[in-house]
């Protein structure tokens, strides 16, 4: 069933923006200015997010400051590690641990949205990785402000240092994903921050817009439908079944792409120069394979519609060829996507107007109030 027009928001303008621009119909992305192929694959997370937040890249000596100033935010505070530890004992899921750690990165700290914004850029990777390895059984390594932010990332997850491939690959990955027009979560972002309300709230309600499987939460179960084929004489079938009882198909079809997300292309060449060896490569062909089924089999259920691959398909094989497991994948998208919340909440700040739509109301008119028992 088609949507009714204006439902979703779908085709609303609700704000300006110099942060990104998605073209849906020629599959295009530009941050800041910039071809995202041209982007990601070369520049620092420091570089991108400094590009977001100031509007213009460092040069190096205020990228060796900014670099600084997000190191040496790092670090958490002992309540926020007291109550990860908490989220451990429960068994809480790691996006949930983020959701729930998130608003605790004000403690200590006077609000400043400049500040809140770098703070909340610098910690997610680190609430990320102190969680995982709290539910894991072991004690989360000690913040080092000399490695690169998404080297960081991969350390504070596996307590050891990455080498240039895997850490070149996150970095790619992270500022890929970094901001992405007026998704979900980003409008959460700047609803909750157009009410002047603050960084730390609007990046913990975006939190919460991401999780859902609509939205950030696909690329665990694109990789499960990629594990569960299994070989590529089987992809026909199993997705074929799925598609006849209703079910979408994770990593496919995006609302503003009508053609391939320009994501993907980007991903599957940093998945590409990271699966190196035998096994790994077989793992990456068939998850090339299963692409090209799904696409086919997608225009034959669903003819005109246009669903394409979208950033989930390739995310989940470059997180997994990272290493990552599939209950990572959402919060590291969160770790890059910080960028861009935080980013369209100062711009929001500064130049938005309180975001207010209206409903249409469909109830029911003229009913008369009765006491309870007389109902
Ligand atoms: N698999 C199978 N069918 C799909 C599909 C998918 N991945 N994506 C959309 N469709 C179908 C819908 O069932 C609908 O068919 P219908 O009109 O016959 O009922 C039609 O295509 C349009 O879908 P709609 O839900 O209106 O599109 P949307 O713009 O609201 O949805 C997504 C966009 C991303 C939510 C949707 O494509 C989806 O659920 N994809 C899978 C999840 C995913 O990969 N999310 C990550 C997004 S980056």
């Amino acid at each position: 069933m088609s949507a009714a027009p204006g439902y979703g928001l779908e085709s609303v303008v609700a704000a300006s923006t110099k942060l990104s621009r998605v073209d849906g119909q020629a599959g295009r992305l530009v941050i800041g200015g910039y071809e995202l192929e041209d982007l990601a694959p070369q520049a620092a997370f420091e570089e991108v997010s400094y590009l977001l937040l100031h509007g213009s890249l460092p040069d190096s000596s205020d990228l060796a400051s900014f670099k600084r100033a997000l190191a040496g935010r790092r670090h958490l505070t002992s309540a926020t590690i007291s109550l990860l530890g908490e989220a451990a004992r429960s068994g809480v899921s790691v996006i949930d641990a983020l959701l729930i750690a998130a608003p605790t990165l004000r403690l200590g700290r006077t609000e400043d949205p400049g500040d809140d914004a770098l703070t909340a850029i610098a910690a997610f990777p680190a609430i990320v990785g102190s969680y995982w390895r709290l539910k894991t059984g072991h004690e989360p390594v000690a913040v080092r402000e000399d490695l690169s932010h998404a080297a960081h990332f991969l350390y504070q997850v596996f307590g050891r240092e990455p080498g240039p491939r895997q850490t070149r690959a996150l970095e790619t990955y992270l500022n890929t994903v970094c901001d992405h027009g007026l998704n979900a979560s980003t409008f959460t972002a700047r609803v909750i921050i157009s009410t002047h309300s603050d960084v730390i709230s609007a990046v913990t309600g975006a939190i919460g817009a991401l999780k859902g499987p609509l939205h950030g939460g696909a690329p665990g179960p694109a990789l499960e439908m990629v594990f569960e084929i299994e070989k590529a004489e089987r992809a026909e079938a199993i997705i074929r079944a799925k598609l006849a009882s209703g079910e979408r198909l994770m990593g496919f079809g995006h609302r503003v792409y009508k053609v391939r997300d320009p994501r993907a292309d980007v991903l599957a060449a940093a998945a590409d120069a990271l699966y190196e060896d035998e096994q790994e490569r077989q793992l990456y062909m068939l998850a090339k394979y299963v692409e090209q089924t799904a696409l086919r089999l997608l225009e034959e259920a669903k003819p005109g519609r246009r669903l394409q691959t979208n950033v989930e398909f390739y995310t989940a094989l470059l997180l997994h060829g990272l290493g990552l497991p599939v209950e990572l994948f959402t919060p590291t998208f969160a770790a890059g996507r910080v960028a861009g919340w935080t980013a369209h909440a100062l711009e929001q700040l500064r130049e938005g107007r309180l975001i207010r739509p209206d409903a249409n109301y469909v109830g029911g008119l003229g009913l008369k109030f009765e006491p309870a028992d007389q109902r």
